[in-house]
């Protein structure tokens, strides 16, 4: 199944008087059920390609479709509804609130769709727990690992169950072992037949976890390749 169809994106950046091209025509698509990484130097587009997927960016044209929806011809409240229930982003940055406990933290996207707290928090905990953070669920941030604060991270985006995941450079902050149990996590989610996962890095020692990669330069992809295991 079709999780994320990309048809022709095109994307440029006004800087001064001159249109910068920083997305040549994007076309392709990401299946359900596995785990595609997107991968190419700094600066090749990326990261903006993962903001038009995700609604953050609107294309100078071009469509995208998620779960069969255009997500680009969306706006307003319709849009904030569907990424809220439909996507789960990861960053690079944990973007944890400072004031809320771990659990609190993880529990976040649930009490956004209003859950009740109780609820929320019970399936927060459990979560963390899988994630192997059951000591730290009431612990603050500030007294949390890189690596552990990520995983709560994850568990943010991950404990509302979303179809869609979506990873921006999840390692690059982490150390080699924390690394690869965060991965590990991403392919357990990428492996349901509904979800996709769709993971930005640079990181190679993680390109062992992908079903494909996709290679990025300059704008335009150059190489789209099915990995041994997938
Ligand atoms: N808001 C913006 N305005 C102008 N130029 C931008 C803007 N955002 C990104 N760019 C430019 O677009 C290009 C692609 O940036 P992008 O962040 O997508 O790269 P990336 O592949 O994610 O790089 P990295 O691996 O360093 O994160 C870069 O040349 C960047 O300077
Ligand atoms: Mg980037």
């Amino acid at each position: 199944m079709q999780a994320i169809s990309i048809r022709n994106i095109i994307k440029d950046f006004r800087a001064g008087d001159e249109n910068l091209r920083v997305l040549h025509g994007i076309s392709t698509a990401i299946d359900a059920g596995e785990l595609t990484m997107l991968v190419g130097p700094s600066g090749c587009g990326k990261t903006t390609l993962l903001s038009i997927i995700t609604g953050i960016l609107t294309p100078t044209s071009g469509e995208v479709d998620v779960l069969g929806e255009r997500i680009t011809a969306m706006r307003g409240r319709a849009k904030v509804e569907f990424r809220r229930r439909m996507l789960g982003f990861i960053f690079q940055q944990y973007h944890l609130l400072p004031a809320l406990t771990a659990a609190e933290n993880a529990a976040v996207t649930l009490l956004a769709a209003g859950e009740s707290f109780t609820c929320a928090m019970d399936k927060s905990r459990a979560l963390l727990a899988h994630l192997g953070l059951e000591a730290h669920s009431e612990k603050l941030p500030r007294q949390l690992s890189g690596g552990q604060q990520q995983r709560v991270a994850i568990a943010r985006a991950l404990v509302h169950a979303p179809r869609v995941i979506v990873c921006d450079e999840p390692t690059a902050a982490l150390d080699a072992q924390a690394g690869l149990q965060v991965m590990q996590m991403l392919r357990e989610a990428a492996l349901q037949p509904d979800r996709a996962v769709l993971v930005v890095t640079h990181d190679s020692r993680i390109y062992s976890y992908a079903d494909r990669i996709i290679t990025m330069n300059d704008g335009a992809i150059i190489s789209d390749e099915r990995t041994a295991h997938a």
